[in-house]
């Protein structure tokens, strides 16, 4: 039989992202209402290392659902990779008698939290946050959403200077293994052109589409370039190398950086994060462990670690078409 859970854990770990605190609120709130003891570790599983710890109740969190960035505070541990690491954080677990833990974070954060539940049979729920969208298991990762607005706000303020100046912006944006944002962001903000670590649309094929702008009478243009883009060049080449071969376009860069990962999370992400995390305290009263919970077709929804890490989210090509399309 289960053991019976009276106190949980709870921390966020990994790049940090919009709604993680209406994460960490719905957790807190959970657990009161179902009369756990909850307890918030600051810096992921470096705090669980080093015991750096809060005891949290319902009005411990009153406030914080409109709030970017997590009062947990953020890390990612190179200590946790190790065995003794590890055993360091259980200690600290045993210690303050908690025997469960919510992990809010991206794919890293769940091998993490996979690999510490089966050295030490401790059940452990992951909840998806990261602005990236890149885990299965998942429509919509907590931080995406909002994330996608904040750059969709950028672009469309540079696409003003853009036209007055007759421009050719790059705007890099972020997505080191993934362009969920780039491929969104740039349909949602009209994009000429859209580069994503999944396709390698190669640059003659960039150089034919800003001739065909040019031909078609536009006077200035927009390509969103995810960071981890696979031609191989980074922004600042790519802008270099257009300048060098379409002479005639006038090319700035404009690199949007991490303020893709503040701000005050949407309404989207704030329901996505207390809906998910309700669950997951749920999830652990029921005896369940070692899954993540997940959004899919709005449903609420748990799925092993082993199966949400061993499959990538795949990414909607089809807007590469419709981007295409509505380039014209
Ligand atoms: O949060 C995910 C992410 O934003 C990636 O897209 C990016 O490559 C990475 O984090 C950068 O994070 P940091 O600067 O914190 O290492």
């Amino acid at each position: 039989m289960a053991k019976e859970i009276r106190t949980i854990g709870v921390m966020t770990s990994g790049g940090d992202a919009p709604g993680m605190n209406a994460a960490i609120r719905a957790v807190a709130r959970a657990c009161a209402y179902y009369n756990v003891k909850c307890i918030g570790f600051y810096r992921g599983y470096q705090g669980m290392i080093e015991g750096d710890y809060c005891e949290m109740n319902a009005r411990s969190v009153r406030n914080i659902i409109s709030q970017g960035g997590t009062i947990l505070k953020s890390a990612r541990s190179e200590e946790f990779r190790t065995k003794e690491g590890r055993k360091k954080a259980m200690d600290h677990l045993k210690k303050l008698g908690i025997d469960a833990m919510v992990l809010i974070g991206g794919d890293g954060t769940f091998r993490g939290g996979q690999i510490f539940s089966e050295e030490f049979d401790i059940p452990v729920i992951g909840v998806p946050g990261t602005i990236d969208n890149d885990i299965s298991g998942t429509n919509y990762t907590i931080g995406y959403d909002t994330a996608l607005n904040t750059v969709i706000d950028a672009i469309d303020k540079i696409r003003d200077t853009a036209s007055s100046h007759d421009r050719l912006f790059f705007i890099e944006v972020m997505g080191r293994d993934a362009g969920f944002i780039a491929l969104n962001s740039g349909v949602g903000a009209g994009a000429e052109e859209i580069l994503i670590p999944e396709e390698d649309l190669g640059l003659d094929r960039l150089l034919e589409s800003l001739k065909r702008s040019k031909r078609s009478g536009k006077s200035s243009s927009i390509v969103v370039v995810s960071e981890g883009d696979k031609i191989g060049k980074n922004v600042y080449e790519l802008a270099d190398y257009v300048t060098e071969n379409l002479p005639d376009y006038d090319v700035r860069v404009t690199v949007l950086g991490h303020m893709q990962r503040g701000g005050s999370p949407s309404c989207f992400d704030r329901t996505l994060a207390s809906r998910l995390c309700v669950k997951a305290v749920e999830l652990l009263l029921d005896g369940e462990k070692n899954v993540m919970v997940g959004l899919i077709d709005n449903k609420v929804t748990a799925t092993s670690f082993d199966e949400g890490l061993s499959s990538e989210h795949e990414i909607n090509k089809e807007l590469l078409r419709i981007s295409d399309i509505l380039s014209t």
